[in-house]
């Protein structure tokens, strides 16, 4: 995957456009885990729609698997899987159904796709709530439904936009070092957008530090970096390589 001089302009109100992307350069190969952290504005989720072919870029080349993810949207399908903040479940199927969908769209016969959507449920730990429907699951539980919905169907690549900033504390951390593991006995690649620089240094093995207007500020190799200095004063590096939140309209940062 790579950007290449992105740009992503918006119109702004008053005829001020506004950059959320400029000058954004990356590259992820396979089989990594990047960790994508900035603060709230800065331009994650559009490098992450940029990423899923949902936008088109201003300026500069988006590849993913080699090929544009906007112009060629169709050439992805089924290779790239997403978990967002909110699990976006379909209310009117059950767990196993909502694992099972993407293989139900692949016209997988129902004994094998409910097989397959069966053993992801297991390994999330939650076989017992199979034919539970989504109001019935905590916040924890439904976000484990969209991990293993994500790698039901059996991606290269898994991209997740702050799945777990919802969840309390503890419940998040599990679900961060499952996931983790998942992608690493899987080997996928995965890109992990989160505003926590805990949950970054948690997740990746690559650490991209975005500030405003989206563009990479700082990168780590995190086990390199854990080499030459404790946690404590990555994280302190991190968060001055993140920069001043941009301010709302009340003066508070947002
Ligand atoms: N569809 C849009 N139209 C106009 N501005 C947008 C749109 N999407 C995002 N932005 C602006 O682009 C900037 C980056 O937003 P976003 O990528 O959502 O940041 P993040 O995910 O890091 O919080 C913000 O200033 C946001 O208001
Ligand atoms: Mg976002």
């Amino acid at each position: 995957m790579s950007f290449e001089g992105v740009a992503k302009r918006f119109d702004g109100d008053e005829a001020r456009d506004h950059y959320a992307a400029r000058d954004l350069s990356l590259t992820i190969e396979r089989g990594e885990l990047v960790a994508v952290v900035g603060k709230t504005g800065c331009g994650k989720s559009t490098m992450f729609n940029l990423l899923i072919g949902l936008i088109e870029p201003t300026a500069g080349r988006v590849s993913v698997l080699g090929v544009d993810p906007f112009h060629r949207f169709d050439a992805l399908a089924g290779k790239i899987s997403v978990v967002f903040q909110n699990d976006r479940l379909m209310p009117w199927r059950s767990a196993l159904a909502n694992v099972a969908y993407g293989l139900e769209l692949r016209q997988m016969p129902k004994a094998q796709r409910e097989a397959i959507a069966m053993d992801w449920l297991r390994q999330l730990g939650l076989d017992a709530h199979a034919h539970k429907y989504p109001h019935s699951l905590s916040g924890g539980m439904r976000q484990r439904v969209s991990i293993a919905r994500a790698f039901a169907t059996d991606p290269e690549i898994l991209l997740c936009d702050e799945p777990f900033s919802a969840l309390d504390e503890l419940t998040g951390a599990r679900l961060r070092e499952e996931f983790r593991r998942l992608v690493k006995e899987t080997h996928k690649t995965g890109v992990f957008v989160t505003h926590s620089i805990d949950e970054a240094i948690a997740i990746g093995d690559r650490i991209l530090v975005f500030r405003a207007p989206g563009h990479v500020a700082a990168e780590y190799r995190v086990a390199d970096a854990l080499q030459r200095q404790d946690e404590e004063s990555l994280k302190r590096d991190i968060l001055a390589n993140m920069g001043d939140a941009p301010s709302t309209g009340n003066g508070l940062p947002v």
